[in-house]
């Protein structure tokens, strides 16, 4: 029997390139996010390519009860889920004290609360079966504090230090646990962090289509951390070495350069 595997944040970016790398595996899909037309292109495109089963369900991670949702809407239909991507986030640009205080608590319901919530649902079905995994999408940003997206770089933080742990405490269950930590990549995530603000400099960014292929392989491998990209690779290396102040510095002043 084909595995089924979830992803959230499915319908662009990242998310949207991880459905096309597991659905040329042959697993049947479950798109999970809130633009449901990107979803059922997508999952047309892909039907007809891969002959295989996708179910699209609209829901809002911001909103507590999703996951339970999702989980209770998966269990009615008969859906066990083998593979949980939780690639579904989004940041602001801006100081803690002018940005709006309700969305950033919503950056943390999606990018953190979400997350865990889905894989406190998931998860024990995975360890029961003793198959499976999960694929988080972290951040390079969850190696240092981010002035100006404090709060961003504070979820992925904690996304870094969850999946580590869970992903220690499942070695030689058959279940792994992988965090994919992308640095800069083209997609909506800029636009939506910034809003009307642009970005004044240009920095090479990776493809989506790159870092997803990279985070499926990397999970396929049963890598606990997965970083795309030499340059990502060598600056997490790098943080590892600096008395902390440096990066912190570093990422303010590349912030303000941006923005003045
Ligand atoms: N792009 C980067 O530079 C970068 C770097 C490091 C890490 N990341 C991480 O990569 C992941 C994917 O982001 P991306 O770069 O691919 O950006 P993106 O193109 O903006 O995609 C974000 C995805 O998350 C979904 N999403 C956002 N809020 C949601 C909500 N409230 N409920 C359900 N789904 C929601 C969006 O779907 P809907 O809008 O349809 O709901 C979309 O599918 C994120 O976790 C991000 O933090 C991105």
């Amino acid at each position: 029997m084909n595995e089924t595997v979830l992803i959230t944040g499915a319908s662009s970016g990242i998310g949207l390139e991880l459905a096309k790398c597991f659905a040329a595996d042959q697993a049947n899909l479950v798109l999970v996010a809130r633009n449901t037309a990107a979803m059922e292109t997508l999952a047309a495109e892909l039907r007809r390519e891969h002959k295989i089963e996708i179910h699209v369900l609209t829901a809002d991670l911001s909103r507590p009860e999703s996951p339970q949702m999702i989980f209770d809407e998966l269990k009615g239909r008969g859906i066990s889920v083998d593979v949980l991507v939780n690639n579904a986030g989004f940041g602001l640009h801006g100081g803690f004290a002018e940005l709006p205080l309700d969305r950033q608590l919503e950056i943390i319901q999606v990018n953190v609360a979400a997350l865990v919530a889905l894989t406190g649902l998931f998860l024990p079905g995975m360890v029961q079966r003793k198959r499976g995994g999960i694929l988080n999408i972290g951040s390079v940003a969850g190696f240092l504090p981010g002035p100006n997206m404090a709060v961003y770089c504070a979820t992925k933080a904690f996304v870094q230090s969850f999946t580590e742990a869970v992903a220690e405490e499942l070695i030689n269950t058959g279940v792994t646990v992988t965090a994919c930590c992308p640095g800069a990549t083209d997609t909506n995530f800029g636009k939506i962090a910034r809003g009307q603000k642009q970005r004044k400099t240009n920095i090479s960014k990776m493809s989506a289509e790159a870092v997803a292929g990279c985070a499926h392989a990397d999970f396929r491998g049963g890598k606990i951390v997965s970083i795309p990209g030499f340059g990502n690779r060598l600056l997490i290396f790098l943080f590892r070495f600096l008395p902390r102040w440096i990066p912190r510095k570093a990422f303010k002043f590349y912030n303000r350069m941006n923005e003045e």
